[in-house]
């Protein structure tokens, strides 16, 4: 089986976080302790992913490679592309063709947070599905603000994004598992009535010929929101509270790197030094120090 590749998709306008995002992209905005997109790709990091393409604006994209680089301090291999307009979700699978190469990816929305203690088993099982695709469904009080798993009992036989009367309660999260036939069928893809090619289209496309897993991400996860201003202080206060009661980090990208052991014990430190004394930079040393005892 061809290794499955990590998209993250961080571009978009961000007018929903107007003045902050008139200055700065919505998905290096801070949630906590940490930029944004370090959570989505703490997920692509967790399912064993090390290629992974960012795509961002062409104006914003010198800005993460400021924090993110070429991503080996991380054990990954990042690969850089710009999207000229907010044309759609699916049209990162043409935007990525090339760098995809015939392989399965995983895409993952920059502004998607994800918090569950099962979260790296069903990433685990989504990715062993050679063919076909994976989405996962979370249940929030307001669907009609996304895309929407339509029912037949325990099967799903629809998604429609934004519907006015949801048929179900069921959001579809941002984070899809698709073979290698995404980018072909991407191209299948027209603009909808807003301009955009939607990822509902594609994932129908999936649906259509019974190639579609739908998993649902039961009560025990958590699908943050960071599309408002208040719903993006509510993530960063979650963060902090889970964080300061556990002692322990979510979403960060060098605990997973030294966990999956893809960067040694000196190379922790070694990216905790600039951080001086500062909670992450003192986080990162006492896990480089326990792993060493034991
Ligand atoms: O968050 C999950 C939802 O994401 C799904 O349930 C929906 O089916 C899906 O369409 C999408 O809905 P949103 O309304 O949240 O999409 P939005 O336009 O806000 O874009 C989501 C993120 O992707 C946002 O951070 C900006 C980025 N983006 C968006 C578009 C349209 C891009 O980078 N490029 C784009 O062309």
């Amino acid at each position: 089986m061809i290794k499955r590749k990590g998209i993250i998709l961080a571009g978009g306008s961000g007018t929903r976080l107007y003045p902050i995002t008139l200055g700065v992209s919505k998905q290096l905005l801070p949630v906590y302790d940490k930029p944004m997109i370090y959570y989505p790709l703490s997920v692509l990091m967790l399912a064993g992913i090390q290629e992974v393409a960012v795509i961002t604006t062409p104006e914003d994209q010198s800005q993460f490679q400021r924090i993110m680089g070429d991503g080996s301090r991380w054990g990954l291999k990042l690969t850089w592309i710009t999207q000229a307009s907010p044309d759609g979700l699916a049209q990162a699978y043409l935007l990525a063709r090339e760098f995809l190469d015939g392989a399965p990816s995983a895409m993952v929305l920059g502004d998607n947070i994800f918090f569950g203690h099962a979260l790296p088993n069903i990433l685990k099982r989504a990715d062993e599905q050679a063919t076909g695709g994976t989405v996962f469904g979370y249940r929030v009080a307001d669907p009609e603000r996304y895309g929407v798993l339509d029912f037949d009992g325990e099967n799903v036989r629809g998604i429609i994004e934004k519907p006015v009367n949801p048929p179900s309660n069921y959001a579809v999260t941002g984070l899809y598992f698709l073979d290698g036939t995404a980018p072909e069928r991407a191209a299948q893809v027209k603009p909808s009535a807003r301009g955009e090619l939607e990822i509902t289209s594609l994932l129908e496309s999936y649906l259509s010929d019974g190639l579609l897993s739908v998993e649902r991400m039961g009560r025990g996860y958590a699908w943050l929101d960071t599309g408002t201003h208040g719903s993006l202080l509510d993530a960063g206060n979650f963060v902090r509270t889970l964080q300061e009661r556990q002692g322990l980090q979510t979403g960060s990208p060098e605990e997973i790197a030294f966990e999956n052991g893809w960067i040694s014990r000196d190379d922790l430190l070694k990216i905790a030094e600039p951080l001086g004394k500062n909670s992450y930079g003192k986080y990162l040393r006492s896990i480089a120090a326990a792993k060493n005892k034991t």
